[in-house]
């Protein structure tokens, strides 16, 4: 004990030396785990609209929105305001699903009425990939039926269920080192119609991003989602539709499904959802979400889902989308983005959905120079988990023009160095 306190007082002593943030730094590569060998190490200090600030004040415009979180922007009053009077009202009282809490029955009968019917039984969780493991546990038990179908190039979440659905060969990469996984389940090529043969009665679901976002933002082929529905309601498998990186307005919808008029049987929800904290969701029919309260009961439950606090900042961030008809204008806001850069020589394409864009750079070198580049000048963007060829521009919807040509401006001249 004695030298573990004189081994913290000599580290105080070096730290004096050492600016606040770097010590910061030290101490996030020593006791926070790392996902990765290289971290970006852009400290925080503060962010508001599509900007945040490091510790030493320099500005960032944030082009990839926490991967599509802040559709609202950063630190929107509304939703700071809601999420400081709920946690003065109640935060965590009891396991989800017992007691009556306001925020989440407001937030599901606003969800229930925006989405098509007959999506109305909200499932709230905490993240992206328990909404999936929800959807597909609610999959298995409603149709008895175990095999559970994905699309090449999907990202559905990092725990095994979402995992074991990564489609191969490119899932591989990430799935083979936490073999065994899933059994069961198979992957169709996104697009392929051909393919749609291999659902057949033996499948639970297919879940499918409708607008595929790791793959490098890959849009559905006309008619495509349409004779997904058909051939699932051929043989009586469900289609869930993940929109957790699509929904809440990114598509120029509310959700994508409405862009592609398909309806799933169930839909996952999260990121954008909670306003800026921790919230997913996977919704259906009440009838189809009904068959999870037996045989057995509790045969999926979770302490924090749906949080009071969380579910008030979700409800004021769909508000705000609402009242402010932001997602009617997201569609114009990315077609700006793509004019405005669609002409410089750097860019062989642009891939877009709304507020959602690829900017594709041909190859890996050109890319990483970029991103060295957008550090140094202030522009937060990122790469795909497959497709690590083009940058992604994914800002908060309340972008302004102004924003968007100011952003533009410093993109440009990045790839006039490359
Ligand atoms: C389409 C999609 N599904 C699921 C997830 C997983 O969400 P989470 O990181 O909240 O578990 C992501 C995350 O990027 C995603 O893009």
């Amino acid at each position: 004990m004695l030298r573990k306190n004189r081994f913290v007082s000599l580290r105080s002593k070096i730290s004096k030396d050492m600016s606040n943030a770097q010590i910061l730094r030290r101490q996030f590569l020593a006791n926070v785990a790392q996902t990765s060998p290289s971290p970006m190490l852009v400290g925080v200090e503060r962010a508001e609209g599509v900007f945040f600030y490091t510790p030493e004040g320099k500005r960032y415009f944030d082009l990839v929105s926490g991967v599509s979180v802040s559709n609202v922007g950063h630190a929107n009053p509304v939703v700071v305001e809601a999420v400081k009077r709920q946690a003065e009202r109640y935060m965590h009282v009891m396991v989800y699903g017992e007691m009556v809490e306001r925020p989440q029955v407001e937030y599901a009968v606003e969800i229930a009425a925006a989405l098509p019917d007959p999506l109305e039984s909200v499932y709230f969780l905490n993240s992206g990939a328990e909404a999936v493991e929800g959807a597909l546990k609610l999959a298995k038990r409603y149709t008895h039926r175990t095999e559970m179908i994905s699309m090449r190039r999907a990202y559905h979440g990092s725990t095994h269920g979402a995992m074991s659905m990564m489609g191969e060969p490119e899932g591989e990469e990430w799935k083979n080192a936490f073999r065994p996984l899933l059994p069961d389940c198979k992957a169709l090529d996104f697009n392929s119609f051909e393919d749609l043969a291999k659902i057949t009665e033996k499948t639970a679901c297919v879940l499918c991003e409708p607008v595929q976002g790791e793959a490098g933002v890959r849009l559905p082929q006309e008619g495509y989602l349409q004779a997904l529905r058909k051939r699932c309601d051929e043989v009586g498998a469900l289609l869930i539709f993940d929109e957790i990186q699509v929904g809440m307005g990114r598509t120029g919808e509310m959700f994508a499904c409405q862009k592609y008029g398909v309806t799933p049987d169930i839909i996952t929800l999260a990121k954008a959802f909670g306003g800026g904290m921790p919230l997913g969701a996977f919704v259906s029919s009440k009838e189809i979400m009904d068959s999870l309260q037996t045989d057995p009961v509790l045969g999926h439950i979770t302490t924090f889902g749906g949080h009071p606090v969380c579910c008030a900042a979700g409800l004021a961030a769909f508000r705000y989308l609402k009242d402010n008809h932001v997602v009617e204008d997201v569609e114009r806001k990315g077609a700006l983005y793509e004019e405005l850069l669609k002409d410089h020589p750097a860019v062989l394409e642009i891939r877009r959905s709304g507020l959602l864009l690829a900017v594709e750079l041909g190859t890996e070198e050109r890319l990483f120079k970029v991103m060295e580049l957008f550090k140094e000048e202030g522009i937060m963007s990122d790469w795909f988990l497959y497709c690590a060829t083009a940058f992604r521009i994914s800002p908060p919807l309340v972008i302004s023009d102004d924003e968007i040509r100011e952003s533009v401006e410093i993109i440009r001249r990045v790839l006039d160095r490359l």
